[in-house]
């Protein structure tokens, strides 16, 4: 008999990485362990929005910091606390999260709350402020319920839309039965140019500084890290070190530390080695720099970008091509732009296909009896988030 006939080989063995274990747990915004550091800003945090588990509003905690610093993350991991929290004391507590870089108007911001209250679906399409603040001041004036708004990179809003937002927000709880809370965070600290004294004085009193990470935190972050993603003894010391050191010199951003952790991971799959050695994390950081996708995608114009955009963010895997235009529209609305015609768009995806960002499909959908163009973005799941940041940040 030969050897292979021998030797018992189950999928498991077969299929088993030798580098990753769970590469998606590298780019998870909360990992199932928690957050590690940042205890000062949590305890601020913590403190801060204790009075609405007293049903008391809280309005406007301002969080400030580099990209990459743990403020989303933070802010997500106090949100969950603060629900366990509520429902053990059962007190009514909903709680809305906007990226301010996709929805930079006030009514697109109200729209996106109001969805997230999950009782009705409001059209993205066609509303005015007007009508969307009536909305809102109906759909929480007798209700006892307290809801916290998280506007996430605020700045992008407040740049496009000024402040009222800010103004609005901080005085509503005048009017309406329900408790409004607001958390803002931003990564741009000039974000004070943008709000006028008059808000300034209601809105906007705490502020909650996050450093860039030092050496030791990143090197903690990335530790912590390894564990799940990483197959046993394939990262060792000296490299989440190195990787420590490189990005605490540029900055503190534990997103590029994990992306160049990542990389090293991926060079070494490449490599067909079992191990991450030092001399990797040199050649995966140039790596990152010329990421092809990546670079592509910095060449899009700008309504290419939103059209990129609207199909990075989408669910499903497949799309299909009309229902890919209504929702570039929504996209368009959002970031207070006037949309590009459907032939454009039609264009745009042909163009996308050429330069192997997705692939297209005729297919025939069975039920209805008629051809239909699927589309797909062919982009894994860490580069998605990268690309999905990049072009929300240069919009
Ligand atoms: N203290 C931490 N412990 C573990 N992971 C962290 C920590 N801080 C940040 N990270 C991870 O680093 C990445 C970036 O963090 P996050 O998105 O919270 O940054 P940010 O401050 O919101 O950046 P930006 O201003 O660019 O939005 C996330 O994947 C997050 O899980
Ligand atoms: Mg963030």
């Amino acid at each position: 008999m030969d050897e292979i006939a021998t030797k018992k080989l189950t999928f498991a063995s077969v299929l088993k990485n030798p580098i990753y274990k769970d590469r998606n747990l590298l780019f998870e915004l909360l990992p199932k362990k928690g957050l590690v550091h940042r205890i000062e800003q949590k305890n601020e945090l913590v403190m801060e929005l204790a009075p609405i588990l007293m049903n008391s509003a809280v309005n406007c905690v301002f969080l400030y910091g580099n990209p990459g610093t743990g403020k989303t993350a933070l802010v997500s991991e106090i949100v969950d606390e603060l629900g366990k929290e509520s429902k053990k004391r059962k007190i009514e507590f909903k709680t809305a999260y906007i990226n301010c870089s996709e929805n930079k108007t006030e009514t697109t911001i109200l729209i996106e709350v109001l969805n997230q209250l999950g009782e009705e679906e409001y059209p993205r399409l066609g509303w005015t402020r007007t009508k969307a603040l009536s909305e809102f001041k109906k759909k929480l004036s007798d209700k006892n319920t307290n809801l916290l708004i998280v506007l996430d990179e605020v700045d992008y809003a407040l740049k496009e839309s000024g402040d009222d937002i800010l103004y609005r927000l901080s005085r509503i709880n005048e009017r309406i039965k329900a408790n409004v809370s607001t958390v803002l965070i931003s990564n741009d600290i000039r974000v004070i140019d943008y709000i006028k004294p008059k808000t300034a004085s209601t809105a906007g009193r705490v502020k909650i500084i996050f450093a860039p990470y030092t050496y030791e935190e990143l090197r903690d972050i990335l530790k912590a890290r390894v564990m799940g993603s990483f197959q046993k003894k394939v990262v060792s010391k000296a490299v989440i070190e190195k990787i420590a050191e490189i990005e605490a010199n540029r900055g503190g951003d534990a997103r590029k530390a994990l992306e160049l952790l990542d990389a090293c991971g991926k060079l070494a799959l490449g490599e067909k080695k079992n191990k991450i050695g030092l001399e990797l994390v040199n050649a995966a950081d140039t790596s990152l720099e010329k990421d092809t996708i990546l670079g592509t995608i910095a060449t899009l114009t700008k309504h290419q970008k939103l059209l990129m955009l609207t199909m990075l963010k989408q669910k499903e895997k497949d799309l299909e091509g009309t229902g890919v235009y209504k929702k570039y529209k929504e996209t368009c609305v959002k970031q207070n732009v006037s949309p590009l015609s459907v032939r454009r768009i039609r264009t745009f995806l042909v163009d996308f296909a050429e330069m192997g960002l997705l692939k297209q499909e005729v297919t025939w959908l069975r039920d209805l009896k008629k051809k239909s163009r699927s589309i797909r973005v062919e982009i894994d799941s860490g580069t998605k988030k990268k690309a999905i940041k990049m072009i929300r940040d240069s919009l």
